[in-house]
């Protein structure tokens, strides 16, 4: 691994569900591996929260956690300790200006490290923990901050903060998180695209008939519902994953892999989506919420029976839609997206179908035609599948649809990173490659917005869907009406 610079690294909500879970598993397993890093004892990892508590007694819940959330194989009593030894806890009130003073009696004795201040935060407390950040004279011209999702309610939220935040710090010293783009597939699409001349030729409307996005759990609001019910499946994945998803599909190759190459291209993408207008709202868009099912055999509740939501809510857990770019590569071939909850399955991959022959000669055995179609697979079993049909061995010229089938922990035999290991590596060592610019978020929003708008006037509810299905029955019509279907329903 490239050694990287001394850091310290403070980490806001420092207790909550995405540190104990994600950020601090992540930083152990980088820890763990780094070994031979020269300036890996000079890491410093600093949970800031509003409990008052020592620094013990954080360390032992951390490790608790830890114990659930890092693989048990992967978790090595000596190597834990070596990384606990990293860690340590700020007690501090995120609104109240006078408690950054502990904070700043902690970093004073390395005024010249790499200083990242990670917010894992409810988005509302960015703007008055950057602006106490910058009365405490804590942001250095080495410091970053780093923003999770979702940035702000909508267009005018989200300018907001990023106002508010963007009078503190540089625009780049601000990583914008989204870590769908730190995850090892999606890192390997743009090698895909950008790495092989293979593709690139048949990567238009010419060749490609429609490209399908699914992100489906089968998890359901996990303790989260409060956090859920205010934000719904559009803000919580369509604006920001499936949108960055989508850009690394259609964008044009870029000439570089600096920051502003990459999302000046992908910008392109997001300003070429056709606005949707209230008419292409009820015909393009279904909303779904689910209804009691099971899953895995076991039954579920209903959303409306998780705690902390509140009765007749309208939140969608489910959304599809179908995009359409405006430009010369992509006008006219739909861009089929989709996210629930609760779904048959847990899978995140995009499926880009092909046109078929224009004549075809040879009779399939299964009486089935399968125009070719590349398979990327996100999870599990991160992948790729190229479809193509092959001719069956015997006498007769028939052919068969047939898979090529590259299985990454195959064949790399490796353990592959959680995107959040990838991602903090990265604001550490200052590359903003995979992370969202604020004009890219705005453009997300800007087409999010007449969505969100239509949905809260429109009177009738979402439409149910029974917990452990692929959602409403009427995301299937949505490439049903172009005579297409969802790879899971063909
Ligand atoms: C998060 C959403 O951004 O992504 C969650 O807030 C969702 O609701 C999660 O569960 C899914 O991420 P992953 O990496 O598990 O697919």
């Amino acid at each position: 691994m490239i050694p990287l610079d001394a850091f310290d690294l403070v980490l806001f909500g420092g207790s909550g569900d995405l540190a104990m879970r994600k950020l601090l598993p992540a930083l152990y397993y980088r820890h763990r591996d780094s070994a031979n890093d020269p300036q890996r004892s000079r890491w410093r990892i600093i949970g800031v929260g509003r409990e008052m508590q020592s620094r013990d007694a954080y360390l032992a819940n951390v490790e608790a956690q830890a114990r659930k959330f890092v693989a048990a194989g992967d978790f090595d009593e000596a190597a834990w300790s070596e990384f606990a030894a990293c860690l340590d806890y700020v007690a501090l009130d995120a609104r109240e200006a006078g408690d950054y003073q502990r904070l700043a009696s902690l970093l004073a004795d390395a005024p010249a490290k790499v200083r990242v201040f990670y917010l894992a935060t409810a988005p509302v407390l960015f703007a008055s923990i950057c602006e106490s950040l910058g009365v405490a004279g804590l942001v250095t011209p080495d410091s970053r901050v780093v923003l999770e999702k979702p940035l702000g309610r909508d267009l005018a939220s989200a300018r907001r903060i990023n106002e508010q935040v963007g009078a503190i710090f540089r625009e780049d010293q601000i990583y914008r998180i989204d870590h769908y783009l730190g995850k090892e597939t999606v890192q390997n699409l743009i090698a895909l695209r950008f790495g092989n001349m293979l593709f690139e030729p048949l990567w238009s409307r010419a060749c490609v008939r429609d490209v399908q996005i699914t992100l489906a759990e089968t998890v359901g609001v996990e303790g989260r519902g409060e956090f859920y019910d205010n934000t719904g499946a559009l803000r919580d994945m369509v604006q920001n994953h499936l949108l960055q998803l989508l850009c690394i599909i259609a964008m044009e190759p870029p000439s570089s892999i600096d920051p502003d190459a990459m999302r000046d291209e992908k910008l392109k993408v997001l300003r070429s989506l056709r606005p949707m207008q209230a008419e292409d709202v009820a015909l393009r868009t279904v909303r779904g919420q689910y209804r009691a099912g099971a899953i895995d055999g076991q039954p579920v509740p209903a959303y409306l029976e998780e705690p902390g939501i509140p009765a007749g809510s309208r939140t969608e857990t489910f959304v599809a839609l179908k995009a359409e770019l405006n430009n010369w590569r992509w006008a006219g071939v739909p861009f089929y997206l989709r996210t629930g909850k609760r779904m048959q399955e847990r899978l995140a991959e995009i499926v880009v179908n092909f046109r078929d022959v224009p004549h075809a000669l040879f009779p399939s055995v299964t009486g089935e035609r399968v125009p070719n179609r590349l398979v990327i697979r996100l999870q599990p079993d991160e992948g790729l599948e190229l479809h193509l049909m092959a001719k069956v061995p015997g006498d007769e010229m028939q052919v068969r649809p047939v898979k090529l089938n590259l299985d990454f922990a195959e064949t790399y035999g490796t353990r592959q990173w959680d995107a959040y290991e990838r991602l903090l590596m990265d604001v550490i060592r200052g590359k903003l490659t995979l992370f969202m610019r604020r004009d890219e978020l705005d453009a997300a929003w800007r087409w999010i917005e007449p969505i969100l708008e239509r949905w809260e006037r429109d009177p009738t509810p979402p439409r149910t869907y029974t917990a452990g299905t692929w959602g409403p029955a009427s995301s299937s019509a949505l490439p049903g009406r172009d005579g297409l279907s969802w790879l899971q329903d063909s």
